[in-house]
């Protein structure tokens, strides 16, 4: 177990991802997924409040309320750490004071709980001052109903900024990082957010640990990512080194009997600042090559390997 130091929890080296809940998940699916998570020692979920307006028939929100009805039936709320996202609802879009508490309220009555352990900026919203996004981020702390303050998609200097803005103001300071990091997508990550990191000790929860499905093994063409629900986020990760990549990371895999994506998150969890990576399965089989990723440690020569395969890589920045 890993500890964000300023909140008060430990949580599970694998945090579970639920953009699929309410897409490539139905709800039962969904809490079979949980369920194998929970089961299998994991306590740290990960949603936002618009997953997953994207869906024909969806309104954003489907997530949470999946997350929500689990918690409830399961008893399980002080069991479990989630961390939830504001910014991008379309009823709450942007970070003003105003969104922000709207936004806020609505994830509290979707989960049916009257805390969030980690709330993030889901991105930065340049047309309002950081300052008001950052003191209603502070209200909410102090009036309990977020216990932590995450920073996702935002750039090194712009964290800057807000831990001068809360230092002035005697804020809470962010204590976690959510950037877009994996195997294929790291440049922006290593030259833009990695002093950042290190200057504030900003607990990191990559998202996309799987590349979307890329670091499963099973695209292994321009076809194979054309047919896929997710064709728009694989997209990005499409070239020829990266098909390379894979095939590295398929052979470090076979020598530890394990699947490529459970040997991509065993190297996304050793990258320094990383606490957990953010995963997903849209089936509960897909929930084992997760947590396995926890306690698989690869040797010196492998991560090595991969880093030299990841540092050939065309993408890592311009399209984050
Ligand atoms: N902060 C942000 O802006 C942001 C942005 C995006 C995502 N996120 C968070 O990060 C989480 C992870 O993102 P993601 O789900 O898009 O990407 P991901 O974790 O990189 O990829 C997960 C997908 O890979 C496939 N998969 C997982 N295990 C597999 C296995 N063993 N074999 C074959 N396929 C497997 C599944 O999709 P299929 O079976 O459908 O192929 C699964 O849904 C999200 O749920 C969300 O919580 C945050």
């Amino acid at each position: 177990m890993q500890n964000f130091s300023t909140l008060d929890a430990s949580i599970y080296p694998l945090c579970l991802g639920s953009n699929t809940f309410g897409w490539t998940s139905d709800e039962a699916e969904s809490r079979a997924v949980i369920d194998a998570y929970v089961e299998g020692g994991g306590n740290f979920i990960d949603t936002a409040d618009n997953y997953s307006w994207w869906v024909d028939g969806n309104v954003g929100g489907e997530s949470e309320t999946i997350i929500g009805h689990w918690m409830r039936d399961r008893s399980a709320r002080d069991r479990v750490v989630i961390a939830t996202k504001c910014g991008r609802h379309p009823d709450f879009l942007g970070l003003s004071r105003s969104s922000i508490r709207g936004a806020v309220a609505a994830s509290l009555r979707r989960m049916e709980t009257d805390y969030i352990d980690v709330l993030y900026a889901h991105r930065d919203d340049p047309t309002v001052p950081l300052e008001e996004t950052a003191a209603a981020f502070d209200e909410l702390r102090r009036e309990g109903s977020i216990r932590a303050v995450g920073l996702s998609n935002y750039s090194g200097a712009r964290i800057d900024e807000w831990m001068r803005i809360a230092d002035a103001n005697g804020f809470a300071r962010p204590v976690a990082l959510q950037p877009h990091l994996n195997l294929l997508f790291r440049r922006e990550f290593e030259a833009d957010l990695r002093p950042a990191i290190e200057r504030y000790s900003l607990a990191v929860v990559p998202y996309f640990g799987l590349a979307s499905g890329f670091l499963t093994g099973k695209y292994r063409s321009r076809a194979d990512i054309d047919s896929s629900p997710r064709a728009s986020m694989l997209e990005v990760y499409y070239s020829d080194e990266a098909f390379a990549a894979v095939e590295t990371l398929v052979d470090v895999a076979a020598a530890h009997g394990i699947s490529p994506a459970t040997a991509a998150l065993a190297w996304l969890r050793v990258q320094s600042g990383v606490v957990a990576p953010v995963a997903s399965a849209s089936r509960v089989e897909q929930v084992a090559g997760l947590l396995e990723s926890t306690r698989v440690e690869l040797s010196p020569e492998e991560l090595q390997r991969l880093d030299t395969v990841s540092a050939a890589l065309p993408v890592g920045g311009e399209d984050a």
